[in-house]
């Protein structure tokens, strides 16, 4: 089965012209990522991603949509209004939506029922698209998750609703489908693979999924921009030739509570900064 695997990630790598995925991580190669990275997180006051958190907040704080009214009143989990370590507890069963739902899926009820925007215009462009600044949602996710820095990821998902909601993203995560056979699996479930300079994270395993999932929304200086989970689980749906990932589906908000799992107890760094 590892064969057909790499196999199919090499076909695939190929078929972008790009250079195959290496099976091990070059030491010289993974120092200087590093030292780059450092030097990002050297000031890091210089995260241009603290920006949309502030746009966030005046977006959180405004009176607006057709109903001309704040999102304070949303309740993120905690009560309503409560944003301070909300999303450090989410995804989370939500009684009045009959739903589990995420923090992006959460701040679009929200809009909704709050506010009044249509939701199915929201989702419709959700992503911003390199060198656009994060979308409003985006921002606002940005905000509420910084407000969870410095905590640990401790989301309960231990209600019937929510379990079932992470044992689907388990299956989805190892399900392979699309044009190329891919699963999430096929790139993120071993150690040291790599596509070009740009690490696959073991998000299988909860010691590599606690380093990365809470650093999300992250500032990816790639792209200049702010990109939340929602817009990382649909790039890689993209890269997988899978259709578009819908934002607040069940799908989507099925994956992020299985990563938000294996990431119990790891560090929330909301927005960090990535290549
Ligand atoms: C073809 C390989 C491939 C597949 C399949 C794939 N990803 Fe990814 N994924 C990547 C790459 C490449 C990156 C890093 C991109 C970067 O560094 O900019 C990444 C990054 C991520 C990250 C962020 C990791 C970090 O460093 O913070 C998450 C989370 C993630 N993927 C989840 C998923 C999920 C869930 C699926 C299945 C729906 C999936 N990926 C399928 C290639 C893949």
């Amino acid at each position: 089965m590892k064969i057909t695997h790499h196999i199919a990630a090499t076909v695939f790598v190929a078929s972008l012209a790009v250079a195959p995925i290496a099976l091990a991580q070059d030491a010289d190669t993974e120092k200087a990522i590093e030292r780059y990275r450092q030097m990002l997180k050297e000031d890091p006051w210089s995260n241009p991603g603290l920006l949309d958190a502030d746009r966030g907040e005046a977006l959180w704080t405004t009176a607006r949509g057709p109903k001309n009214v704040s999102l304070e009143t949303c309740d993120l989990g905690k009560g309503p209004g409560k944003v301070d370590g909300a999303f450090a507890e989410l995804p989370r069963y939500f009684a009045d939506a009959k739903k589990v739902m995420d923090l992006e899926t959460r701040i679009l009820w929200c809009m909704e029922q709050l506010q009044g925007f249509n939701s199915a215009d929201l989702v419709k462009r959700p992503h911003p698209g390199g060198g656009q600044p994060v979308k409003e949602l985006g921002a606002i996710a940005t905000y509420v998750a910084s407000k969870s820095n410095g905590m640990k990821f401790s989301a309960k998902l231990d209600k019937p609703q929510e379990k079932e909601v992470v044992a689907l993203g388990d299956a989805l995560f190892h399900r392979r489908s699309g044009p190329f056979d891919f699963s999430c699996a096929t790139c993120h479930a071993a150690e040291g693979l790599r596509i070009r300079l740009q690490g696959l994270p073991f998000l299988v395993n909860p010691e590599a999924a606690k380093k990365v999932v809470g650093e999300w929304p992250a500032y990816r200086v790639s792209t200049t921009h702010v990109m939340t989970m929602q817009h990382r689980l649909y790039d890689c749906y993209w890269q997988m030739r899978m259709p578009e990932l819908q934002l607040g589906s069940d799908v989507s908000i099925a994956l992020s509570a299985y990563l938000a799992k294996n990431a119990e107890g790891g560090d929330i760094s909301a927005p960090a900064l990535k290549r």
